[in-house]
């Protein structure tokens, strides 16, 4: 990547504070809620203690860590040297399974969020291989388009470590989802039915030292479009949440160990603002190189996303209209590969007037 193109600058506003004064300790020292998921290893366990904690981080900050996951420490070790290993090919070799206008998979370095670019490389895989999205944003078209994921050579035990990792994550994203169901009084696989044809996809996250920390994002402010983000972090740090309370930025303390767990647009727009979709953003820095591993838990594309029925009534009248998340998975795919003259498309776009 090299010296900083002007693509990377953020405007001034959304530059990160890369100085922290005495004053800002508080900024390091608030943490989101940790969660304790051990209880799950007994299947017949109370999942009610569970769901409170959760509801109560859902509401509040959108984000929560978890602990005694039930996933393989070993595994998370494994994935993560492959990736490693991955990312440290050459630039020919990552963009012989480069993503392309139409199938968004694969390696790609020219992410772009907001319409400035991100100091990262990616790799993304869906799923489910083969996984069926609309062939066009076009709202009026119902062509369907079957994709499958680009799988490097190199190393030999990529796809084959990765895949096992993914189902993994899988687990325990749907075990997080029956207990959202529950935190919110609503049967344990309420949402299970909307994910027969997931869209759901891991992505790998590379952030090489940047030499201007001060002016650059590994990933601009952002809200993930889906139901859940399930992402491990390696020890470096990086990560920042805005609190929904006063919009301030927090910094998420990493621990390799543990799952940070965040809640994304449709679970905003299903539980009708209940739960928080919290603005989150990656600061980069000029020595170390970073990794992070974001299961994004997407439902299947004919789901259309509108406030449940279950949470709405007289007094909390629906705050969107409705939305087909295939069209917009369409459309922020385009605006995420590459720089547009239009405003990427939010949720937002949906508030009931
Ligand atoms: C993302 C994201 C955070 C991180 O990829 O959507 O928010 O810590 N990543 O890499
Ligand atoms: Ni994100």
């Amino acid at each position: 990547m090299g010296v900083l193109d002007e693509a990377f600058i953020q405007a001034p506003e959304h530059r990160p504070k890369t100085h922290l004064k005495h004053s800002d300790d508080h900024i390091l020292s608030k943490e989101i809620p940790t969660i304790d998921l051990s209880s799950l290893q007994d299947p017949n366990c109370d999942k009610t203690a569970l769901a409170t904690e959760i509801a109560e981080a859902c509401m509040r900050w959108g984000f929560f860590q978890v602990i005694n996951h039930g996933l393989s420490l070993d595994l998370m070790r494994r994935v993560e040297k492959t990736v490693a290993e991955f990312f440290s090919l050459t630039l020919e070799e990552k963009r012989r399974v480069k993503r392309d206008e139409v199938n968004p998979m694969g390696y790609h370095d020219g992410e772009h969020t907001k319409n400035v670019r991100d100091w990262k490389e990616i790799f993304d895989f869906f799923l489910q291989d083969s996984t069926t999205v609309p062939a066009t944003t076009e709202p009026e078209d119902t062509e369907l388009r079957k994709l499958t994921n680009p799988w490097p050579q190199n190393p030999s035990d990529f796809r084959e470590v990765c895949q096992e990792y993914a189902r993994e994550v899988e687990k325990l994203a749907f075990k997080l989802l029956e207990l959202i169901s529950i935190s919110l009084g609503l049967p344990g696989d309420r949402l299970t039915g909307y994910f027969k044809d997931q869209t759901s996809f891991l992505r790998f996250n590379h952030y090489p030292p940047c030499p201007n920390p001060e002016l650059a994002l590994g990933v601009g402010r952002h809200a993930d479009a889906g139901v859940i983000t399930v992402l491990a972090q390696d020890s470096v740090g990086g990560l920042q949440v805005s609190r929904r309370s006063d919009g301030q930025w927090f910094s998420v303390k990493p621990n390799p160990d543990a799952f940070i767990i965040n809640i994304g647009n449709c679970m905003q727009v299903w539980t009708n603002d209940k739960y928080w979709s919290a603005e989150h953003r990656v600061v980069v820095n000029s020595s170390k190189e970073r990794f992070s591993m974001p299961f994004f838990l997407f439902p299947s594309h004919d789901t259309n996303i509108e406030p449940l029925k279950e949470l709405i009534s007289e007094d909390n009248p629906p705050c969107y209209k409705k939305y087909n998340w295939g069209k917009f998975f369409a459309a922020r795919n385009r605006s995420d590969y590459k720089k547009l003259q239009t405003e990427s498309i939010q949720i937002d776009r949906f508030k009931a007037a």
